[in-house]
């Protein structure tokens, strides 16, 4: 396939079918290519190819290849409805509409400052054959350097209503691919990836799963976007959706034998999947492409993908480093709630007259512990969870009320917490657990909202534990990803950033909420002992919807020592928790760890108060899902670098290039390495801390421990 910028540039955004088909043979083979049946199109660099045709029986079908290799095989695109024919086949082509779109847009916060948009597309219009009153379909394709993207656009037409019984989007293997997934459960991603091939997913399916969910469309087969993939020769490709915007999220459930995924929505309560007015846009449904695992951490497409910023004033959103009343409740140390639900009468709700049982974390003068050392080593914020009352008896609980999200247990003053860490410079951050009640959430969010603005709290972190009510919902229903974008859109109303766990998955809506500063939506630090593999895995699947809050930073692995009782072990480096910082980005990172152990260790902390949470510009220098991720960014606000790098379980040697650094400047570096012996398994607190002068032609040698890592920083010699 070659390129000719000139011949698409001049029929960009053009409907130009029928004088294409005649010269299109004359040309030099141009990107596209319209014989009368195919319409075929490639990326700016002509790298990247997608063919669409109708084929013999009408049915819409697209392929796409990455160079030499087909990465989609032909594939069938459509729909089935709950009252109505489906819209699968018998279509006939009415019209292309091409489009080249080459643009540079500035995020608010991000790994770079401006981001580049570009790409060529073309959108098809369909409408059916021999039908009175033929409905319409178009589909709008977009083929970018690194990877493809299409949706379904529902045009204005004579039926009005359509209810979605299943949307049959395919995306038909180019072989057995390696895949890192996790299971298509429709409530959590609260998983460990799971590395197979295509053809292993069922057999590794965890059965405990299978049987608990026997009664729901739960598939053995179906796995959660976005999919990290790796082709045979080497090449990476990477499922997912953008702009999930009144649809349910989409898993994909694989057909062995043809190695064909096809889209499996997350149902609503009563079986159906969407229901929508005519005219109405999908979600897009991606295949991210690259030579080298970097190239998908690299890739803009799922921002891009997204409408731009959608909020009139955006300086009131600000990236954010915070600490907690938190990791002491995770571990077990202290606890949300005030008193024992068995010496409290749940029924009155009357705190004067419980029995406090003396290891609430949310007291007034453990809170401003917290502000006083978070004022003091240059944070932002301070987030305290268990601030509200309800945390008696809330946790699985099927009941519709529970939290008000503005009553103040008794030993938090609410307002003089507020006034203290103003006046040290630090916002609390709010928190507001739903325990999954969505009902009652939307009866108080206003009021709770309000009282936000009241005590100047300009960041909520939410949370929808447990199973959802109304019963039958699901966490990604239609509904529920309704809910969770009204919530964004109504805190952008009141100047409220946005943090929610438990929510359904980014699909890089940040682009156009952009208080959207955080969300959860895999499993973080609060497992407190998963496998090193996972966080070298999140920046390849979960991270591409948007950034995690992930809450690294866990300086004291033996949690025993200081939680009576917790046996848990966090299996990493000192080092590899400071490498996170870099590697895992989030414009919301958290200090997760208590005062005390940082203060115990300052030396190693210094690199956690210097790292910046906004940058200008990211690098990916290598990386593998899995195995290890090294990346080097620059803080957004100085001429200051960073770099960072984590391992799984495997030790790794790795050389760092300092070529990203400006040539002919002198740096002082702060080397935070692992000790000689250390090991995120059996000895994870050892580090040792080195300085030294260097410029961009210099390498430095890295000797990153299993589960460990590194962190640097660069700070230009004036
Ligand atoms: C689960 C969240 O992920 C966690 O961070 C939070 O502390 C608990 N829910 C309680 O709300
Ligand atoms: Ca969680």
């Amino acid at each position: 396939m070659k390129k000719n910028f000139l011949f698409l540039l001049a029929i960009a955004c053009s409907s130009l079918l029928p004088a294409l088909q005649s010269s299109a043979d004359a040309a030099n083979p141009p990107m596209l290519t319209l014989d009368g049946k195919t319409t075929s199109i490639t990326s700016p660099d002509g790298k990247v190819g997608l063919s669409f045709l109708l084929d013999s029986e009408g049915r819409p079908t697209y392929s796409v290849v990455f160079g030499e290799e087909t990465i989609v095989r032909p594939s069938t695109l459509g729909f089935e409805f709950k009252d109505q024919e489906p819209m699968l086949k018998n279509f006939r082509r009415v019209n292309v509409d091409f489009c080249q779109v080459d643009s540079v847009w500035q995020p608010v916060w991000g790994e770079n400052s401006s981001i580049e948009n570009k790409y060529n597309g073309f959108t098809v219009f369909l409408s059916e054959k021999n039908k009175q009153q033929p409905r319409k379909l178009n589909i709008e394709f977009r083929v970018y350097d690194d990877g493809v993207a299409f949706r379904y656009l529902f045009p204005d037409q004579d039926v009005k209503k359509f209810v979605v019984a299943d949307e049959k989007s395919q995306m038909r293997m180019g072989g057995d691919y390696k895949a890192w997934w996790i299971p298509g459960d429709y409530d959590t991603q609260e998983y460990e990836y799971t590395c197979t091939n295509l053809s292993g997913i069922r057999a590794a399916m965890p059965q405990a799963l299978i049987e608990n969910v026997s009664t729901t469309t739960f598939s053995p087969t179906a796995v959660q976007t976005s999919l990290m993939l790796k082709t045979p020769s080497g090449k990476y490709v990477n499922l997912h959706e953008a702009a999930l915007v009144d649809y349910p999220a989409m898993h994909l459930n694989l057909d062995e034998e043809s190695l064909t995924f096809t889209s499996w929505l997350t149902p609503s309560p009563d079986g159906t999947k969407a229901s929508f007015e005519a005219p109405f846009r999908t979600p897009w449904r991606v295949i991210m492409v690259g030579d080298k695992a970097t190239d998908i951490l690299a890739t803009d497409i799922i921002y891009n993908l997204n409408d731009p910023c959608a909020l009139a004033e955006t300086d009131w959103i600000h990236p954010v480093k915070y600490m907690g009343v938190w990791w002491e409740m995770i571990t077990g140390k202290s606890a949300w709630s005030y008193c024992d639900a068995r010496d409290f009468d749940l029924a009155t709700f009357d705190y004067s007259k419980a029995k406090p049982h003396g290891h609430h974390g949310a007291n007034n003068e453990n809170v401003r512990r917290y502000i006083d050392f978070a004022s003091q080593n240059g944070m932002d914020a301070v987030l305290v969870e268990g601030w509200n009352v309800g945390w008696e008896d809330w946790f699985g609980k099927q009941k519709d009320y529970v939290f008000d999200f503005v009553t103040p247990y008794p030993d938090f003053d609410i307002d003089a917490l507020n006034k203290y860490a103003h006046d040290k410079g630090i916002k609390l951050i709010m928190h507001h657990e739903t325990s999954a009640s969505v009902p009652n959430y939307e009866r108080h969010i206003d009021a709770a909202y309000d009282l936000m603005n009241r005590y100047g709290y300009d960041a909520v972190k939410s949370g929808y534990v447990g199973k959802m009510l109304p019963d039958g919902q699901n966490h990604y229903s239609q509904w529920a990803v309704n809910h969770y974008l009204d919530c964004v859109r109504k805190a952008a109303d009141k100047h409220i950033m946005v943090n929610a766990h438990e929510a359904v998955r980014p699909t890089g809506l940040a682009r156009t909420y952009p208080n959207l500063i955080g969300n959860e939506a895999a499993m973080g630090t609060e497992y407190q002992t998963m496998s090193p593999e996972h966080p070298t895995i999140l920046p390849f699947t979960r991270l591409k919807g948007g950034p995690m809050d992930y809450t690294p930073g866990v300086f004291v692995m033996d949690l025993s020592k200081f939680a009576p009782g917790n046996q848990n072990k966090k299996k990493a480096t000192i080092a590899n928790q400071l490498g996170l910082y870099v590697t895992m980005y989030s414009p919301l990172q958290m200090a997760c760890d208590f005062p005390e152990h940082y203060a115990a260790k300052a030396d190693a902390f210094r690199f956690i108060k210097d790292v910046p949470v906004d940058w200008s510009e990211s690098r990916y220098i290598d990386a593998e899902p899995g195995e290890f991720i090294v990346a080097a960014r620059k803080d957004k606000n100085s001429d200051c670098w960073y770099a960072g790098g984590i391992t799984a379980s495997q030790a790794k040697d790795f050389n760092l290039s300092l070529d990203f650094l400006k040539p002919g400047c002198k740096y002082e570096v702060t080397i935070y390495a692992d000790a000689h012996d250390a090991n995120g398994f059996t000895n994870p607190e050892a580090y040792v801390i080195a300085k030294r002068e260097v410029d961009s032609t210099v390498t430095i040698p890295i000797r990153m421990a299993p589960a460990g890592g590194f962190a640097i920083s660069f700070r230009p010699i004036k």
